[in-house]
Parts: C-alpha cells; structure tokens; sequence
C-alpha cells in the first residue's frame, strides 16, 4: 500500500489529545501509564488504513471468528467507517515490531432523545495475549470513556460476557 494511503486515519489523532486524561480519568494507573504515554515503544492513535499490514485482522481474531478478511474487504468497511463519522477505533502499535496489539472500539449512537443527544457503546476490546496484565485493557477502555464524553455522550455503555465483568468493575464507576 502506497505510504500516504496507509496513513488515513478512522478520525482526527487530535481528539485524543484533547481528552485531558491526566486530570479527567478516575481509573488509577501503577505504574502511571495514558494515551499519550501507553508504555514503552508503545503508541496510541486512530486506526489506519495501513493496519492491516500491521496485525489488525489477526488482532481481532483474538476476540472473535473474523473469516476471510481481503484488503479490499477490509478497506471498503474503513471508508464507510470513516465517512458515517460515528465510529471511533483506538489501537495501540508496538513501534519496535510495527505491529497493533491492542484495539477497542466505541461507536456513538445518535438519539432524538435528551434533545438529540449522543449515547457511547463500547465494543470489541481486545489486547495481544502476549500483552495482557500490563493495564493496556484498562487504559483503552478509560480513554473511550472520555472519548465518548469529549464527544458530547449523555451516558456510554458496554456490552460484555460473564467472563470479563471482573476486568470491566475494575474500570467502571
Ligand atoms: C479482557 C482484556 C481486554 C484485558 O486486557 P489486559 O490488558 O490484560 O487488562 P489490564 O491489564 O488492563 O487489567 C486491568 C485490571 O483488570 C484485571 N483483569 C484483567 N483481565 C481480567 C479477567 N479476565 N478477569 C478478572 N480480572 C481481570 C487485571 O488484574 C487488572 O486489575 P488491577 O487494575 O487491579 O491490576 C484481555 O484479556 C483480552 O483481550 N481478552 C480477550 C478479548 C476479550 O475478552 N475482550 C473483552 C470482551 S469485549
């Protein structure tokens, strides 16, 4: 993929700059880590298009059964992503490997409710097995909290599975 096309980002990287995490997010870190710090070698932003060369694919296959996934398949699904302006994706890239291992997703539904308002849904949480216990999971989650609020949220939701409410009260106040 030509560079320039594999640097297209889901949204503007701008947005997680301005969340203000330091002083917003009620979740504690130890060792102190945020998005723009998320460990060593390690960097927080929009998904890009040129992540699947980078491991999204078979990131995600850590979550769920994804089948056959082409590039075409996988580019046509971002743009339209992209241009309905709704869907937020967040990965972490591991530089020294340039690979992702790490992606959560937070999807803002539009409501005519509370005078047109915004409700956050937080989806598809996944970190590399070889990453995990490193808060990366929290740290994902804690950001599209303030992301969806950021974003003009009235309230953000989770679906999860039995198997991980432990990790979501870790998080969840
Ligand atoms: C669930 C998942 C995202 C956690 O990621 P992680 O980076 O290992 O989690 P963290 O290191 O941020 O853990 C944060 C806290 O939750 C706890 N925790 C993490 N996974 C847990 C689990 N499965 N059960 C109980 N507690 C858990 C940790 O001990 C930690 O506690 P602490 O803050 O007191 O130290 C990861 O295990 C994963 O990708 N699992 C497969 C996909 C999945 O099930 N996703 C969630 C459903 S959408």
């Amino acid at each position: 993929m030509e560079n320039g096309l594999a640097d297209i980002k889901m949204f503007d990287s701008k947005l997680l700059q301005e969340l203000d995490f330091e002083r917003k997010c009620k979740v504690t870190f130890d060792p102190v880590i945020s998005p723009s710090n998320p460990g060593e070698s390690l960097v927080m932003r929009p998904l890009s298009l040129g992540d699947y060369d980078r491991g999204i694919i078979q990131l995600l296959g850590q979550l769920t059964e994804m089948g056959d996934i082409s590039r075409e398949k996988f580019t046509e699904r971002f743009n339209n992503m992209k241009k309905d302006g709704y869907y937020y994706v967040i990965v972490i890239e591991d530089t020294q490997t340039n690979q992702v291992i790490a992606s959560a997703t937070v999807i803002m539904e539009q409501k005519i409710i509370r005078q047109c308002s915004l409700k956050g849904r937080i989806e598809e949480v996944v970190v590399n097995e070889n990453y995990r216990g490193k808060q990366l999971g929290k740290l994902l989650v804690s950001t599209l909290i303030l992301l969806s609020e950021h974003l003009g949220a009235y309230k953000t939701v989770l679906e999860t599975n039995e198997k991980t409410i432990p990790f979501y009260k870790k998080i969840w106040f």
